[in-house]
């Protein structure tokens, strides 16, 4: 069905909410409901965005807080590219995390001023998400799933450089996403409670996304 029109969905929120599961999920989904679709992420979707990622997660190197800001933007420019390239070819993108965790972990966890932010995102971003999924819930619980998945990947050591931060970051972080989807010039955005099972974590997914997608046949 190649004339439907492709999507760019985002799911983003705090580490261990469960976005990289339920990105797999839609993306199937997706491809169920007859849309070609793929998944991606931020940073490391692209070939240069997997060497800035390999800086980015890597707990022992210090790194400026600008120039971390700048490294995800970085990363983003060039995602973009490819998304672009995607949905110009009606393939639907499936993105895990995209600009609300620039806003949420530089701009509220790091305290930066938003000006460069703010500055990179007039020049550099020009479409905005179909749909922003923000998978929001208890913070402990989250970093105890983002944990355990970091000890079961074996990447303790080397990743983590946020995972490694402390409980008043990520509520700084969690508040960065709530302020997020009041910004309506990100397009739509919604937060979806991420603390339940996984079938019902997705099946709330699915119900936002297919609002979206009868809105646009109704466009
Ligand atoms: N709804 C759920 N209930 C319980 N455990 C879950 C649920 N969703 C995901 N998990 C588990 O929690 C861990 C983290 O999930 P996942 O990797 O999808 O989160 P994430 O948001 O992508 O984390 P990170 O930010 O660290 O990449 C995984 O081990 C996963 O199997
Ligand atoms: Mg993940």
């Amino acid at each position: 069905m190649a004339d439907l029109k492709p999507l760019f969905i985002v799911i983003d929120g705090i580490d261990g909410t469960g976005k990289t599961t339920q990105v797999r999920f839609l993306t199937e989904w997706l491809q169920k409901t007859g849309r070609e679709a793929e998944s991606t992420q931020e940073p490391g979707g692209t070939a240069a965005g997997a060497v800035i990622r390999s800086i980015l997660v890597n707990k022992n190197m210090t790194l400026d807080p600008n120039a971390e800001l700048l490294l995800f933007c970085a990363d983003r420019v060039d995602h973009m590219q490819k998304i672009n390239s995607k949905l110009n070819s009606g393939i639907s993108v499936v993105s895990d995390r995209f600009l609300p965790s620039t806003w949420a972990y530089q701009i509220f966890g790091r305290k930066l001023q938003p000006g460069l932010l703010e500055a990179v995102i007039l020049h550099t971003v020009h479409i905005f998400p179909d749909l922003t999924i923000i998978l929001d819930m208890d913070i402990d619980t989250a970093l105890a799933r983002a944990g355990e998945r970091l000890a079961k990947d074996e990447k303790t050591i080397t990743e983590g450089r946020f995972e490694s931060e402390k409980r008043d970051f990520f509520s700084d972080v969690q508040k960065g996403f709530r302020w997020y989807v009041t910004q309506e010039r990100f397009g739509k955005s919604v937060i979806i409670d991420a603390s339940g099972k996984t079938d019902e974590v997705a099946g709330k997914i699915q119900k936002a996304c297919s609002e979206v997608i009868c809105k646009h046949h109704m466009d």
